[in-house]
C-alpha cells in the first residue's frame, strides 16, 4: 500500500511562505496541506485564497485545501482559481454538499468530504460516490497542536469499509489532527492512506528525517 504524507502549513512560520513551502517539499512531503479557517465553523480565522495561490507559485507539488468554513460553497470558485489540487468540504456545513463536490468535479479538481470527530461515519454514506477524499478529523477542528482522539479509530474503519462497498476501493482516507509516527501507524491500521500533520513535522529539527520516520512506520503498519 502507498501512504502519502502531507505537512499541514498550519504550524509552519507563515512570515517566510516560501521557505515554510519548500521546507516541506525537500523533506519529501507528497502534497502540502493547507487549513482554512472562518472563525464561524471553527473559532479560529486562518489563511484564505492568497496564501493558497502563493503556495502555488512556490511549489509543484499537490495542494490539499481543508475548507473549515460554514459556507464552504461561497468560496470553492475563488480557491480552485487559486490553485488548490483538492478541495475538502465538511458535511456538517449549511451549503448543499453533494452540489458543492459536484461542482468541484466540473472544474477538474479533487473533491473531498470531511468529517468532525463527533460526525458518526454513516453521515458519509450518501457522499461517497461524489467524493475521491474523505477526511476523518482526529481532533476537533481549529488549532494544531492537539492531542490525537482514539476514540476516532473505529470511524476510519468504518469509512474504509462502506468505500470498498461502494466500489471505491481507490478512496484516499485522510486523518487530520495529533498524527505522529505511532498515532499514524494506528490510523493505517485501520485503513487510512493519507497522514495529515502539522506539528509532528513543522516542529521537527530534521523534517526530512521525520517525514521518512512517518512513512517508515506507515508502510510497517500496512504490511
Ligand atoms: C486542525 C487542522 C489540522 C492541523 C493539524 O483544525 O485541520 O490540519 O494543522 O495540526 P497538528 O498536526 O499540529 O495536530
Ligand atoms: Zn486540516
Amino acid at each position: 500500500m502507498n501512504v502519502k504524507i502531507l505537512p499541514s502549513l498550519l504550524a509552519a512560520d507563515i512570515g517566510n511562505l516560501e521557505a515554510a513551502v519548500r521546507r516541506a517539499e525537500s523533506a519529501g512531503a507528497d502534497g502540502l496541506h493547507l487549513d482554512i479557517m472562518d472563525g464561524v465553523f471553527v473559532p479560529n480565522v486562518s489563511m484564505g485564497p492568497a496564501v493558497v495561490e502563493m503556495a502555488r507559485r512556490c511549489t509543484g507539488i499537490p495542494l490539499s485545501v481543508h475548507l473549515m468554513m460554514i459556507r464552504p460553497d461561497q468560496y470553492v470558485a475563488q480557491f480552485i482559481d487559486a490553485g488548490a489540487d483538492s478541495l475538502l468540504i465538511h458535511i456538517e456545513t449549511q451549503c448543499d454538499v453533494a452540489d458543492t463536490l459536484a461542482y468541484i468535479r466540473d472544474r477538474n479538481v479533487r473533491p473531498g468530504i470531511a468529517l468532525n470527530p463527533g460526525t458518526p461515519a454513516e453521515h458519509a454514506d450518501p457522499f461517497l460516490m461524489a467524493a475521491d477524499e474523505v477526511i476523518c478529523m482526529t481532533v476537533e477542528p481549529g488549532h494544531g497542536g492537539q492531542s490525537f482522539m482514539s476514540n476516532v479509530l473505529p470511524k476510519i474503519e468504518a469509512i474504509r469499509n462502506a468505500s470498498l462497498k461502494a466500489g471505491k476501493p481507490e478512496m484516499d482516507i485522510l486523518v487530520d489532527g495529533g498524527i505522529d509516527r505511532n498515532t499514524g501507524a494506528d490510523c493505517v491500521r485501520r485503513g487510512a492512506n493519507v497522514l495529515v500533520a502539522g506539528t509532528s513535522l513543522y516542529g521537527a529539527e530534521d523534517m526530512s528525517a521525520e517525514v521518512h520516520a512517518l512513512r517508515d512506520s506507515a508502510l510497517a503498519a500496512s504490511a
